[in-house]
């Protein structure tokens, strides 16, 4: 007696299965829309150590501004994990207000280079570092 029964539904629901899980594997491996801006923002900054002229370290800046200005438009991967609505609303609050102070710290470095001053541009640096440790102890895994 020969049997019909064919493989292909088989073969179909395995392809599914995959096909349902591949994005899942993907996300995982895949840096959030704000850990680009993050990379676009640190690359820019150490960028300036080896800027010479003013306009190369302004044009950094820029491009770390506008990073800054867009990762505004993100919230932490982790704010997922908070599940109370009032701890949700305080940490994102503090969350702008951290990124808000980075901002006028590159404003006030982009004055700094714009003066030539560039021991300011060092302090000013070195707040930035300050306001990147804060923001990643508070809101990274
Ligand atoms: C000059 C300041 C900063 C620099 C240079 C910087 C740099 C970075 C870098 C390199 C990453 C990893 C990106 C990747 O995975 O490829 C990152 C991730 C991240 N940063 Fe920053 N960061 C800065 C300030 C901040 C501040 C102030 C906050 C919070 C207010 C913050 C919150 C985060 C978060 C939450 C992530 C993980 C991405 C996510 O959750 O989606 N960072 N940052």
């Amino acid at each position: 007696m020969k049997l019909h029964f064919s493989l292909k539904p088989l073969a179909v629901a395995f392809a599914m299965g995959f096909g349902m899980l591949a994005p899942a594997f993907a996300d995982d491996d895949e840096d959030t829309p704000l850990a680009k801006e993050m990379s676009v923002l640190s690359k820019s900054l150490k960028k300036l150590r080896k800027a010479e002229t003013t306009e190369e370290k302004i044009k950094l800046v820029h491009a770390a501004q506008a990073s800054t200005i867009k990762s505004l438009e993100y919230i932490p991967e982790m704010f997922a994990q908070i599940k109370d609505a009032k701890e949700k609303a305080k940490a994102t609050a503090d969350y702008k207000r951290l990124m808000g102070l980075t901002y006028v710290d590159l404003c006030a470095l982009e004055i700094a280079y714009l003066e030539g001053d560039e021991d300011k541009a060092d302090e000013l640096k070195s707040k930035l570092k300050g306001l990147k440790k804060e923001g990643h102890r508070k809101y990274t895994e």
